[in-house]
């Protein structure tokens, strides 16, 4: 994937989950942008897809079961759809999903990754899903009304990711400090990756210029996707870190960075 490093950097830090929203519509030149990137995000793997609905979080929301939390109206929202086949699928759509996620925060726009099973009779809202594609989750895009934001803005500058878990807890086989500073910038960008109830299920291991992410305990399918998530910052953390290199999927763990210089 081509990553703006600066852009999604700078997005990683200021992205929070968002349940209220304002229903003014989104600006059609916003839209126009993320549309565009979805597009290009599509062509990717072609296991996973995302679409924008020009319909309320709320309509959705009925269909979905287990998810938590009180949404607003919201003027949009962006389905993340998986094919029932394909290796790494659901780590897949956690990585590319989050890369919306990050853009549309880029953009101005609150999001919130909402993951449940899927109940098509109870949804307000037709999704045309082809044979053997199914709704994994659901994220709310407009200008977010949480009148707190600054505020914690304001925090989030002080204190970036105060509920975040110890880097030292994430690496089970030890965190050294003299790792080099790519690595370290990487590990701190995946701690920050949203996961359901803020379990944060990834894990990192370092050795031979490779990354490695992995879920601690059973990889259940969201653990997986949780992980795609995790996948992506630390990417975009190991470029930032100043290196070159490119994901893959599998080996040690779900998937790794390795870097290349
Ligand atoms: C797969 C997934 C599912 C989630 N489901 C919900 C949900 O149903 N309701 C909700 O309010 N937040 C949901 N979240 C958001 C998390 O609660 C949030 O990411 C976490 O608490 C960390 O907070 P932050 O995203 O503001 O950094 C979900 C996140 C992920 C990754």
């Amino acid at each position: 994937m081509d990553i703006p490093v600066k852009k999604w950097y700078e997005a990683v830090q200021t992205r929070y989950s968002q349940q209220k929203y304002m229903t003014k519509e989104i600006k059609p030149f916003t839209l126009k942008s993320l549309e565009k990137k979805i597009a290009e995000l599509n062509q990717i793997y072609p296991e996973v897809r995302i679409e924008i609905f020009k319909k309320s979080i709320k309509e959705i929301l009925p269909a979905l079961q287990g998810k938590y939390g009180n949404f607003t109206d919201s003027p949009a929202f962006m389905a993340f759809v998986i094919n029932d086949n394909g290796e790494h699928r659901w780590t897949k759509m956690g990585y590319i999903g989050e890369a919306v996620i990050l853009e549309a925060t880029a953009l101005g726009l609150g999001t919130c990754w909402v993951g449940a099973r899927y109940v098509p009779e109870r949804s307000r809202v037709k999704l045309n899903l082809k044979r053997g594609e199914r709704l994994v989750a659901v994220s709310p895009i407009g200008y977010s009304s949480e009148n707190y934001n600054l505020t914690r803005h304001f925090i989030s500058k002080l204190f970036p990711h105060r509920d975040r878990k110890n880097v030292r807890e994430l690496c089970p086989d030890g965190y050294d400090p003299d790792w080099p500073g790519w690595v370290k910038n990487a590990i701190k960008l995946g701690s920050y990756a949203p996961s359901r109830l803020n379990r944060q299920p990834w894990r990192f291991y370092y050795g031979d210029k490779k990354l490695v992410v992995d879920c601690k305990g059973e990889p259940s399918a969201y653990k997986r996707l949780e992980c795609g998530i995790a996948l992506l910052h630390l990417e975009i953390g190991a470029l930032d870190g100043g290196t070159s290199g490119k994901i893959e999927f599998g080996g040690l763990g779900l998937a790794s960075f390795v870097s290349e210089s």
